[in-house]
This record gives C-alpha cells, sequence and structure tokens, in this order.
C-alpha cells in the first residue's frame, strides 16, 4: 500500500498506568518465577490500569501527551481512530468515548480490531484518509487494558501482558521525501483458535457457564503463535523491505510489536540487523497488545534514536492471525 500524496507522522505520545506489577508480585500469587519469565520472554515488569478507569482514560491521556509534545489542538483532530481489543465496552465505540472525554465539539471516529497488528492497520487506515485528502489530521492511538481480560490464575497467559496506550498524529508530509512509504498487511483467520477470548460476542454471549468456565479471559496456544510470529515477522519484514529495494543494513531502527524477546531477537537475527537497530522495551512494560509500538516509538524518541529522515520498519503479529508491516521516513 502505497499513499496518493506523502504523509507524515508528526508526533507522538503515551500513557503508562502508575501501578507496577513484577514477576516477583506474581511469583506470590501463581506457580511462576522471575527467572522463567525473563527466560522465556523479556519481560521483568508491567503497568496494571487501576480499577474505575478504562481504555478510554488512556487513549485520552495519551492524546494529551501527544498534544503537550506538538501544536495539536484537541478541537483540531479531524478524524479519530482507537485500535483496542480492550474496548471500554463493545459499544458505543472506544472513539465515541474518547471524543466526548476530550470535549471536541466535532470530529469523526471509529474503532478498529486487530489485536497486536492494532495499531499498523490503524496508521494505514489515517495515511489512506491524509493522503486521499478526505482528512488532514488523524490521531490514531493503540490503547489495552490487558489486565482486565487476562486470567490471574493461568500462568501461561497472565505474566505476558500490560496495560498502556501511544498516540500519534498524521499529516500531510512537510518533506515529501520524509514520509510514509509502505505497508503489507495480511491476516489468516486460519489461527483464530489459538488466540481468542471465546465469550462476550454473538457466539458465547455471556451467561453463568461462561463465566464459570472462566471464558472471558484469553486464551492461547502459546507455542501455536509463537511459531506464527516467529515466521511471519520474518517474512512480511523481508517482504517489504524487498519490493521497497530496502536493505537491512539500511534501517536505523526496526520498531517490532513488544510480544516476546526471543520473537524479535530471532527475526533480527534474521534479517541481520544489529541490536541497536532493534527497540526492545518490554522489558518494561510486557505485551500491551496496540499499544506496544506506539509505546516504543516514544521510548526510541526519548533516547534520541529517531533523527528526521531515518528509515523505520515496524512490523507486528497477533491474534486472528494478523500480519502487518510498515516503512517510512522519520518526518522530525
Ligand atoms: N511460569 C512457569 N512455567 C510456565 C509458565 C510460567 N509463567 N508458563 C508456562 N509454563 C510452563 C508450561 O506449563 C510448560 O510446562 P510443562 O513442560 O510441564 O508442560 C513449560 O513452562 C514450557 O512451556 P512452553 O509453552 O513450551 O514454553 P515456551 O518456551 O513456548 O514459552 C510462551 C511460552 C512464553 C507463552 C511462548 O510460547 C510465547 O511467547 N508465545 C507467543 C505468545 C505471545 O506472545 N502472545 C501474545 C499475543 S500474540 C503476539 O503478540 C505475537
Amino acid at each position: 500500500m502505497r499513499p496518493l500524496c506523502p504523509v507524515q507522522i508528526s508526533g507522538v505520545g503515551s500513557y503508562l498506568p502508575e501501578q507496577r506489577l513484577t514477576n516477583h508480585d506474581l511469583e506470590r500469587t501463581l506457580d511462576t518465577s522471575d527467572e522463567w519469565i525473563l527466560q522465556r520472554t523479556g519481560i521483568s515488569e508491567r503497568r496494571v490500569l487501576e480499577s474505575g478507569r478504562a481504555t478510554s482514560d488512556m487513549a485520552v491521556e495519551a492524546i494529551r501527551s501527544l498534544c503537550d509534545s506538538t501544536s495539536l489542538d484537541p478541537s483540531d483532530i479531524d478524524l479519530l481512530i482507537v485500535a483496542s481489543v480492550t474496548p471500554d465496552m463493545l459499544f458505543p465505540s472506544t472513539a465515541c468515548l474518547v471524543q466526548s472525554k476530550l470535549g471536541i465539539p466535532s470530529t469523526w471516529g471509529f474503532d478498529l480490531s486487530a489485536a497486536c497488528c492494532g495499531f499498523v492497520y490503524a496508521l494505514s487506515t489515517g495515511v489512506a484518509f491524509v493522503s486521499s485528502g478526505m482528512r488532514r489530521k488523524v490521531v490514531v492511538v493503540g490503547a489495552d487494558a490487558m489486565s482486565r481480560i487476562i486470567d490471574p490464575k493461568d500462568r501461561n497467559t497472565c505474566v505476558l501482558f500490560g496495560d498502556g496506550a501511544g498516540a500519534i498524529l498524521i499529516e500531510p508530509a512537510v518533506q515529501p521525501e520524509n514520509c510514509f512509504i509502505d505497508a503489507f498487511h495480511e491476516i489468516d483467520g486460519s489461527g483464530g483458535d489459538s488466540l481468542c477470548m471465546p465469550a462476550g460476542g454473538s457466539l458465547q454471549p455471556a451467561n453463568a457457564k461462561t463465566v464459570k468456565d472462566r471464558l472471558h479471559f484469553v486464551k492461547q496456544d502459546g507455542s501455536t503463535v509463537f511459531k506464527f510470529a516467529t515466521r511471519k515477522m520474518e517474512e512480511a519484514s523481508r517482504r517489504i523491505l524487498e519490493r521497497n529495494k530496502i536493505a537491512p543494513s539500511e534501517l536505523k531502527l526496526m520498531i517490532p510489536h513488544q510480544a516476546n524477546a526471543r520473537i524479535i531477537r530471532g527475526t533480527a537475527e534474521r534479517l541481520n540487523l544489529r541490536n541497536d537497530q532493534v527497540v526492545l522495551n518490554l522489558g518494561n512494560y510486557g505485551n500491551t497488545t496496540a499499544a506496544t509500538i506506539p509505546l516504543a516509538m516514544q521510548d526510541a524518541l526519548l533516547e534520541a534514536r529517531l533523527q528526521k529522515g531515518d528509515i523505520i520498519l515496524l512490523a507486528s503479529v497477533g491474534a486472528g492471525f494478523t500480519v502487518g508491516t510498515t516503512l517510512l521516513r522519520w518526518a522530525y
């Protein structure tokens, strides 16, 4: 997918809840260990959203942080796309709730559900709206409160995830050479059962049995997801690099979805990327689903690892299965 007109990311904002849940905290409630979690996943701690607050609250905070770091006034947002698998509720959309909380008088917006690929899919959607001229200032938010849908008794899943939100602003490019370059996306629904939340939708509406059977929590076949993610992160990255004639050595940074350090390191090794070309921050936050990539972008900016003109590769694989890679030249 190549845009009709040059489009750039003009800013990044983020939000992380205060409360930290460390591996040592988990050792107290689960048959697990800091050593196991760290070795198998690379995660040390994650953030947990306090009760009474929801995904929309994190999204609002991330947008406020975006406004603080740019000249964006919330009332200038003419499209708001919220990527999440943990909406406040099935409807109204989280985008509507965020719009109301921000007090933006008139804007348009909607939610996008693509699990860990939510952010890259929403980014491509925003790019399409701006490059077609239909919208000028699109805010994309990746926000997930995974703590609300993981089973605290299931050590296979609950050690992996955390809560957080990241937001970006998409606008027409100021310098046409520093812009979104291309995106490659693919879905494979045959992997649906390998990672899902079985109940609470139209197939199995909530009832006493679904609650008793713990079907409102994430269920995962970790090894199938691991194998698919490992293969596809590399394949989709190679595909977008090759068709744009960009060598891995030309990348300033690969910003991958943060699910497991072994998936990221394996992909980076096979692409011949050096450690300094790869952003790895899941140790502090775990897998925040739609939020990992903007949170990693934010960390890269704070560490001065992103400069104008740098070529960046985003790569993600998630439930569905969903697959997505994005190539862009950083604009500021
Ligand atoms: N603490 C201690 N032991 C554990 C834990 C835990 N938290 N979780 C599982 N184990 C045990 C298992 O029960 C198993 O024991 P057994 O051999 O007695 O049966 C043993 O550890 C090994 O389990 P495996 O599943 O083989 O462990 P593996 O090395 O594959 O790691 C993991 C599991 C981390 C879930 C891995 O498969 C993974 O990361 N998969 C990808 C999942 C993922 O990232 N999903 C997120 C969303 S999708 C995405 O973002 C790509």
